[in-house]
């Protein structure tokens, strides 16, 4: 796949107005966990997630051709309504890269307001959802000047390839409820390069399912994501938990059509353990939960031992627990949460979220 295109160049003795293109972006969470890569951010393993409704970032594009032409990408960048220059050098380094794509970025001064739902430093992870907005500004803009992406599914899927450029996990942003990575005979036009949507392998009841994070800690990681999928390659297990992941995920397929419950807690909680037992198992080994995300595990299973209820965790690279449990019992499930498990959060912190619709252009 190549969507390198140096046609895509401005006329500039027709320029566009100066303009600006705005897009809403979600989180999303990993069922099935992506956890080691090839190549340019190519995944060992297919993935399955839950695009989220609450977690988002609003990034707006605002842009105009350059007065006097030269070959740099020229952007300001504001977060919160704060120049960030950490963020800025970030993205004028990934924009460089995405130039063959989208040549015209060297002709045009751009600035880009982003903004999170959530605070920064919350424990919750926003490269997802920043950088699904960012992918979805560019291909916006690229239609924009050019008229080359009316097409909806050439859309999602040039801005889920862009996406996952930026930070594999992003690419499955672009879709609502649900979305898969990486190539499975399971799921027809799955690929290792986008996301494709999985909201037809959902049964009803996971259209709505709750997904609030519980924030042990705020702290950054000390391993990020990308030095931990770099430490898979000399994991002794690795070859087995790419096979495991594959089997897993067609158990959940099946879970998710059938609207099962039960099965689909017991899949998600075995691959977040099996993620952390990764990050035990890699040399030099690390650990990324803590004892209150042990305390949390043990209280959900008491939970649900002692009511019946199908509510079960799933974690990220990170301390944080995501319970899931369906709509109808919330109210039950909120108590719980209320009562026993914001004892071990950082001051009380969670975040109420759940499955949504997925990216929206303001
Ligand atoms: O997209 P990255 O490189 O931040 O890696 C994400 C890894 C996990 O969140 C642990 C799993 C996943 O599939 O999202």
């Amino acid at each position: 796949m190549n969507y390198d295109n140096p046609r895509l160049i401005i006329d500039s003795s027709n320029p566009p107005e100066p303009d600006r293109i705005t897009w809403r972006s979600p989180s999303n969470i990993a069922i099935i966990k992506y956890w080691g890569k090839y190549g340019d951010q190519l995944p060992r393993n297919p993935s399955l997630s839950l695009t989220l409704a609450s977690s988002l970032t609003d990034m707006a594009l605002e842009y105009s051709l350059k007065e006097t032409p030269d070959n740099t990408i020229n952007l300001d960048f504001y977060f919160h309504e704060e120049a960030n220059d950490a963020f800025k050098t970030k993205i004028v380094a990934f924009l460089e890269k995405m130039t063959p794509a989208f040549p015209f970025l060297r002709q045009l001064d751009l600035t880009i307001h982003s903004g999170n739902s959530f605070p920064h430093s919350a424990g919750i992870a926003s490269s997802a959802s920043a950088m699904s907005a960012l992918a979805l500004c560019l291909c916006s803009l690229e239609d924009k000047l050019f008229g080359t992406l009316k097409d909806g599914d050439a859309f999602d899927q040039k801005a889920s390839y862009v996406a996952r450029l930026a930070s594999g996990s992003a690419c499955r942003s672009i879709f609502p409820y649900a979305a898969v990575w990486g190539e499975t005979s399971s799921v027809p036009g799955s690929s290792n390069e986008y996301a494709v949507t999985a909201e037809d392998f959902l049964h009803p009841v996971f259209k709505n399912y709750h997904n609030d994070i519980l924030i042990v800690s705020s702290d950054e990681k000390s391993v990020s994501s990308s030095a931990g999928h770099a430490l898979m390659e000399g994991n002794p297990y690795a070859d087995a938990r790419y096979a495991e992941a594959r089997r897993n995920f067609d158990d959940l397929l099946l879970a998710l059509k059938k609207g099962d419950l039960e099965a689909f807690g017991a899949i998600a909680e075995k691959e977040a353990l099996s993620l952390h037992a990764l990050m035990t198992a890699s040399v030099p080994s690390y650990t990324l939960m803590q004892p209150g995300s042990l305390a949390i595990i043990e209280k959900i299973r008491a939970y649900r031992k002692d009511t019946g209820h199908p509510v079960c965790f799933t974690l990220d690279a990170g301390p944080n627990i995501h319970l899931l449990y369906p709509e109808d019992i919330i109210a039950e499930v909120r108590g719980f949460i209320e009562e026993e498990l914001l004892e071990h959060c950082e001051d009380r912190h969670m975040q109420q979220d759940w499955v949504g619709e997925g990216p929206e252009e303001l």
